[in-house]
């Protein structure tokens, strides 16, 4: 039987100037070393880390440089996908090894890891808070379905195509959401959709798909269901998503893991040398 396939997903690294704070307080920079070493820690190692958008903040070069050398030690190989923080100049400046779909335009890509397809979309609007998936895009997306029907693909983009309920953020989500449901719906090798942009997990469907949102090694926006707040965050514990992919019949299943970043206690074994329960 085919090994499963490990996709971790990391988001929303949101890196500044080597010491500047995000928002005057969260220090992003060492929130992405702590997630860099718990990556390096998994056993067994990921097959591929998957960075779904707001690598950088303002965004600078200077960010993106301070980026590669925070992501230098990541011992996984790792693809990246524009947020609505990002440049895609900069990124393709940045990362001139990843091949996108295309020389300009919409950062998007396909990665086959084994036998899954890895589908990143672009939804970042150049200087723009909220997300859209550009004509172009949609019909690299359509047409790079229809070429490996019988292949399972796992859909990466940043902006949720989903409300959440903190308005805040759902007024940036992705605005053209109904273009992208009926081509999920007429491609069903598409196994999970995951997005980031919310910096806390979640969990849904999209178009009959399993839909979630990454959380972020740094900040989380504040969970305010009720828009009570002005907008806020709260830095709460961070995490990332490890995705497991096992082969099986028809498209196999995938299993989304929730991983804190941090040291905890343990691990501490159940049983005893007497097999017996401690
Ligand atoms: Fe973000």
């Amino acid at each position: 039987m085919s090994k499963p396939i490990l996709i971790a997903q990391i988001s929303d690294l949101h890196i500044k100037a080597p010491g500047a704070l995000a928002y005057g307080k969260v220090d992003t920079a060492a929130a992405l070393q702590r997630c860099v070493a718990a990556l390096n820690a998994l056993q067994p190692r990921p097959d591929l880390a998957v960075i779904s958008g707001d690598l950088a903040d303002t965004p600078t070069v200077e960010e993106y440089d301070h980026l590669k050398r925070l992501l230098a030690p990541l011992e996984i190989p790792f693809i990246g996908i524009p947020g609505n923080h990002d440049s895609r100049a900069m990124m393709r400046a940045a990362f001139p090894d990843q091949a996108y779909a295309t020389s300009e335009g919409g950062l998007n890509q396909l990665r086959s890891v084994g036998g899954l397809d890895i589908v990143l979309l672009d939804s970042s609007v150049p200087g723009k808070p909220h997300g859209e998936l550009e004509p172009a895009t949609l019909q690299w997306l359509e047409a790079t379905l229809a070429a490996s029907p019988e292949r399972p693909a796992l859909l990466f983009l940043h902006h949720p195509p989903f409300r959440t309920g903190i308005d805040h953020m759902d007024v940036q989500d992705l605005s053209n959401a109904g273009a992208l449901a009926p081509i999920i719906r007429s491609h069903p090798r598409v196994q999970l959709i995951s997005a980031g942009h919310v910096h806390r997990a979640t969990l849904t469907q999209f178009a009959g798909v399993p839909a979630t949102i990454c959380p972020a090694p740094n900040h989380a926006v504040d969970l305010d269901l009720d828009a009570r707040r002005a907008p806020s965050f709260r830095v709460e514990p961070p995490a990332f998503h490890l995705h497991v992919w096992f082969p099986g019949a028809g498209f196999g299943h995938v299993v989304t893991h929730h991983v804190p970043i941090g040291a905890f206690d343990g691990p501490h074994p159940f049983f005893g040398a007497d097999g017996k329960l401690l």
